[in-house]
């Protein structure tokens, strides 16, 4: 008998070698150790031996048994890992496309505005020259303006540009005037992260120069974007501001979007959002770029697009836009 039961061990275990599914390794499994198995031959001629024998052959067919099952739970766990790491490139699999992050959205749409308006987009380097950044724009190395904008330096003397405005210069430089250009594009500066503060954010810069234009031109202009922007009627009204490549600077406020201008909590009941910084261009700014600031004058603003997407999408933490989370930048899939 034991030798009998020495060669079902061989048998299985030769039987596994060439199983290689689930299902092939349930049924030796059955064949081996169920009810119509050989082993269970034997348990069940356990009862008419004498106790002598069973005293023998009991605990030794429980340990033929528990072989048995050892060999075909170690296959069966081989199997599974097997099965997990085997990648079948036939099975479909449940596509999800991307979508536009938000920020791309809502400057496609200003730009597609302005486009309309006859401006061109521009755009420019990220890594930027003190000049364009700063000493282009009227702001020299010693000009306090410049504490306004905490720079991240470069080993190569570069910097991460501050603003966009650094594309006013290479616009007038590349294209000359008459011009009508906007730029819109990715801006860092050193803050401390919060709701409200990032390091790395959007603006799109919209500039106009010709014989003749005037602070009239400028309202009108950001009217009009302002009202194609938000879909509804909006005034817009002038503060005075200080940028040193505009004179007279303004902050440009538009009527509130949520209470129509009456006063609520999202304008802190002035009835006005602050939206935009603007102003006439400077004459030096004109002047160092080669343009006479007596035949030519033009207006300047600074759009933030990081803010009017959170308009847009209500969204009221800025970390939001940056983190790469894609469960919260789902919540602004477009078709
Ligand atoms: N570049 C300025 C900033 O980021 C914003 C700005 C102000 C842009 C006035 C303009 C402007 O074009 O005319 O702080």
């Amino acid at each position: 008998m034991k030798d009998n039961l020495k060669q079902i061990i061989i048998n299985l275990e030769q039987d596994l070698k060439n199983a290689t599914k689930e299902a092939d390794i349930l049924n030796l499994k059955a064949k081996y150790l169920g009810k119509k198995s050989e082993l269970n031959n034997y348990l069940s001629n356990l009862k008419e031996m004498t106790s002598e024998e069973k005293k023998v052959n009991g605990p030794l067919l429980n340990q033929i048994k528990k072989e048995l099952e050892n060999l075909v739970n170690r296959k069966l766990e081989e199997i599974t890992n097997q099965e997990t790491i085997t990648f079948d490139d036939t099975k479909p699999v449940a596509r999800k496309f991307g979508s536009l992050h938000p920020i791309t959205i809502v400057a496609k749409e200003v730009t597609d505005i302005l486009k309309r308006m006859g401006f061109t987009v521009v755009s420019g380097p990220e890594m930027e020259s003190e000049y364009y950044n700063f000493e282009a724009l009227n702001i020299p190395r010693t000009h306090p303006a410049r504490d306004m904008q905490d720079t991240y330096w470069l080993d190569n003397g570069y910097l991460l540009r501050t603003h966009t405005s650094p594309n006013q210069v290479r616009a007038m430089q590349n294209y000359g005037v008459p011009l009508r250009v906007c730029a819109p594009g990715r801006c860092f500066r050193n803050e401390d992260l919060d709701a409200c503060h990032e390091n790395t954010f959007f603006q799109l810069e919209g500039m106009v120069i010709d014989k003749d234009i005037s602070i009239s031109n400028l309202i009108y202009v950001m009217e009009s974007m302002l009202r194609e922007i938000f879909q509804m009627d909006v005034k817009v009204r002038l503060r005075p501001g200080f940028f040193p490549f505009t004179e007279p600077s303004f902050e440009l406020d538009c009527s509130c979007l949520i209470c129509k201008g009456t006063g609520c909590p999202t304008c802190k009941n002035t009835g006005w959002l602050e939206l935009c910084p603007c102003g006439m261009i400077h004459p030096n700014v004109l002047k160092m770029s080669d343009i006479d600031p007596e035949v030519y004058t033009g207006f300047a603003f600074g759009l933030g697009l990081t803010r009017l997407a959170m308009m847009k999408y209500k969204i009221n933490d800025i970390r939001v836009l940056n983190n790469g989370d894609l469960r919260e930048l789902k919540d602004f899939e477009i078709e």
